[in-house]
């Protein structure tokens, strides 16, 4: 008898919601693929976390990737990307990819004057800076941290008063520097994309790399010869911490409420002291 075989997923992960913003994209260009989505909620937020943290949880990710029938993985968080992805991809043989390099090649297409809004571990490690500067050394790039994005968007705060209060701010020096293009260096804020196109004057073009992630995601699945022709399976969404508090956040973005599966990781769920960081 002919073994049936598994159907192969890719893999999807980010600490919380913000990586919906990539599945959302990954839906629109790669209609056939089953995915399944990890969000480490019980470490979030993952933008103040030291490089050792982040490789360590990256590491964890992964191998649980692995035994899931995985084909590739999709890091839709610039924070492990900019900090953790170079060792990682040393350690294992599944394709991951990141959004730095998607998202600053498309950023040099847009402009010469590129700010970048991201976490403060994100800003801080010049990733984005780096990457753009390798593909067109004549860009300028300013890189903002903005560490009250994340937990209020996980709180589903999005749309108060006060985000938008703490949106002007982080956008501010940015505007003083006269920029034409702005990047969404972290996957959660696209959720605030509302917000941020009524703060910013309509001539500045916004690059949001999941939409570019996907694309790259899309080539390289062809490359590999790996691309799905059946119909994708539902996804599958697991966190490490409440699956309920997630569902609740994400429904707005999905358009329903997700069944969520709780994943016990053993460095997510033998809470690390918060004294072993860098
Ligand atoms: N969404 C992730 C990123 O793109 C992580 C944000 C966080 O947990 O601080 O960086």
């Amino acid at each position: 008898m002919r073994k049936l075989e598994k159907p192969q997923r890719i893999g999807i992960f980010d600490s919380g919601v913000g990586g919906i913003t990539v599945l959302r994209e990954v839906y629109r260009h790669l209609p056939n693929e089953s995915v399944v989505y990890f969000g480490d909620t019980a470490r979030l937020p993952y933008g103040n976390r030291s490089r050792a943290e982040i490789t360590e949880f990256m590491r964890e990710i992964i191998t649980w990737f692995e035994t899931q029938e995985v084909k590739m993985v999709i890091t839709a968080c610039n924070t492990s990307d900019a900090l953790a992805l170079e060792t990682i991809r040393q350690e294992f043989s599944l394709p991951i990819l990141g959004l730095i390099l998607p998202g600053a090649r498309a950023a040099v297409k847009q402009g010469k004057r590129i700010g970048v809004i991201a976490t403060p571990a994100t800003a801080q490690s010049n990733a984005y800076r780096r990457a753009i500067q390798e593909v067109d050394p004549t860009c300028q790039v300013w890189q903002v941290g903005c560490p009250e994005f994340v937990p209020l968007i996980e709180q589903n705060r999005a749309n108060d008063p006060y985000t938008r209060e703490v949106a002007e701010q982080y956008l501010r020096p940015l505007l003083q520097q006269q920029i034409d293009t702005l990047v969404y260096g972290c996957t959660h804020y696209p959720h605030l994309d509302r917000v941020l196109r009524s703060l910013l004057p309509s001539h500045i073009k916004l690059v949001d790399p999941a939409l570019h992630v996907a694309t790259a995601a899309a080539q390289e699945l062809e490359l590999l010869g790996r691309t799905s022709t059946k119909p994708p399976t539902a996804t599958r969404f697991c966190v490490s911490g409440s699956p309920s508090q997630f569902a609740q956040v994400a429904k707005q973005w999905l358009g329903c409420t997700p069944r969520v599966e709780k994943i016990y990781l053993r460095g997510a769920n033998s809470l690390l002291p918060l004294d072993s960081r860098e």
